[in-house]
């Protein structure tokens, strides 16, 4: 019996499987606006047969987008492109999910295949006027008027999501982005309630998780991302995020993405196949909140097994789907599970 194949209760929502399309950046977006890129993309992973699509780091504020090609999520402009590409992703038999996200001191930046350089279009935001690296722009430090801004900015952009249709709700406190940076003490110098101590750089993310709670139907299921450590001595640890999952899960959050890096350039990061597997293994073992496993998880067998162990709920892919939109049919046929549509029976 294939638990990658077995269906995942969260709230009142089941996904058929434990496969989730990983939220990953399209750089296709146009003032924010999903373009026809995004409502093909995604649609064909549901196709594809993914239980769970998350959609791409979608900025809560214009100036928190990672490069301008961002979807956003900031304005009534954004809903109908959005509320088509849920729609499309339902109507091809997925839960449709949406990764809300500001970059902070990462936000400007050009897409990647144009060289990711920052573009000093604004001034970033940040919990410390500390630049991300040589060349990046400094940013400035949010004040307490401006953390009431970001906050507000999340729960619109929560209300915006079930809106458009969305039916899962992840938010980004991974990969260096504003939250991150608030919970590392690699970029988090400040002295004031929001800093210093670890329960002190925890409160804004927490705060940010109270408001999309209130504002999330009770419902639907609320996921974090974060990044379980910064692979740094003296920066987030894997201690730090048990005691995180513990303070999301009393605000109602329902699964915790565990993903790793970015708070800091120039990091060696041990890359392996499954090597944050160990990070969702521990939080789920000692707090019991659900975990989704990411990170070079490419095979199928490799899948099952992690969910056999118990070291994750769900399994998130990124680039094996971007290469294999079809994957699970493929991880269907080496699990004994029969993953494709009706429509595409005599194909196989
Ligand atoms: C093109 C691209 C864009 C990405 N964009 C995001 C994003 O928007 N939000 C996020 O949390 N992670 C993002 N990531 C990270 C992926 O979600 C995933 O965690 C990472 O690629 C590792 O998983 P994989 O080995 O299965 O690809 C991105 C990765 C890629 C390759």
């Amino acid at each position: 019996m294939s638990l990658l194949f077995s269906p995942l209760r969260l709230r009142s929502i089941t996904l058929k499987n434990r496969i989730a399309m990983s939220p990953m950046c399209q750089y296709s977006a146009e003032g924010g606006r999903a373009t026809e890129w995004h409502l093909v993309h995604y649609p064909t992973r549901a196709v594809g047969g993914a239980g769970l699509i998350l959609v791409e780091a979608t900025a809560v504020e214009a100036r928190g987008v990672i490069s301008p090609e961002d979807l956003g999520i900031w304005s009534d402009d954004h809903l109908p492109g959005l509320t088509e590409l849920a729609r499309r992703i339902k109507s091809a038999g997925a839960v449709a999910g949406i990764q809300i996200a500001h970059a902070g001191r990462k936000a400007g930046v050009l897409p990647p295949w144009k060289g990711g350089r920052p573009l000093h279009q604004w001034t970033p935001v940040a919990p410390s006027p500390l630049a991300f690296a040589e060349g990046w722009p400094v940013p400035q430090a949010l004040d307490p008027a401006g953390l009431e801004e970001v906050r507000w900015a999340f729960q619109q952009a929560a209300k915006r999501a079930l809106l458009a249709g969305f039916e899962v709700l992840e938010i980004h406190m991974a990969h260096g982005y504003l939250l991150h940076s608030f919970l590392s003490p690699l970029t988090n110098h400040r002295k004031d309630q929001y800093g210093g101590s670890r329960e002190g750089r925890m409160r804004f993310p927490l705060q940010v998780a109270e408001a999309v709670r209130e504002v999330w139907p009770a419902e639907l299921p609320l996921l974090v991302r974060v990044s379980a450590v910064d692979w740094v001595e003296d920066g987030w640890s894997l201690e730090d995020t048990i005691v995180l999952a513990e303070a999301l899960r009393r605000r109602g959050v329902d699964l915790l993405d565990c993903s790793s890096g970015g708070a800091i350039p120039g990091v060696r990061i041990p890359l392996a196949p499954g090597y944050q597997v160990p990070f969702a293994a521990e939080v789920r073992k000692v707090t019991g909140l659900a975990t989704g496993a990411v990170g070079l998880i490419t095979e199928p067998f490799q899948a099952e097994a992690i969910l056999q162990q118990g070291q994750a709920d769900l399994i998130l892919l990124g680039r094996a789907l971007l290469r294999e939109p079809y994957w699970p049919y493929r991880a269907g046929q080496a699990l004994g599970f029969k993953a494709w549509p009706p429509q595409y029976e005599r194909a196989f």
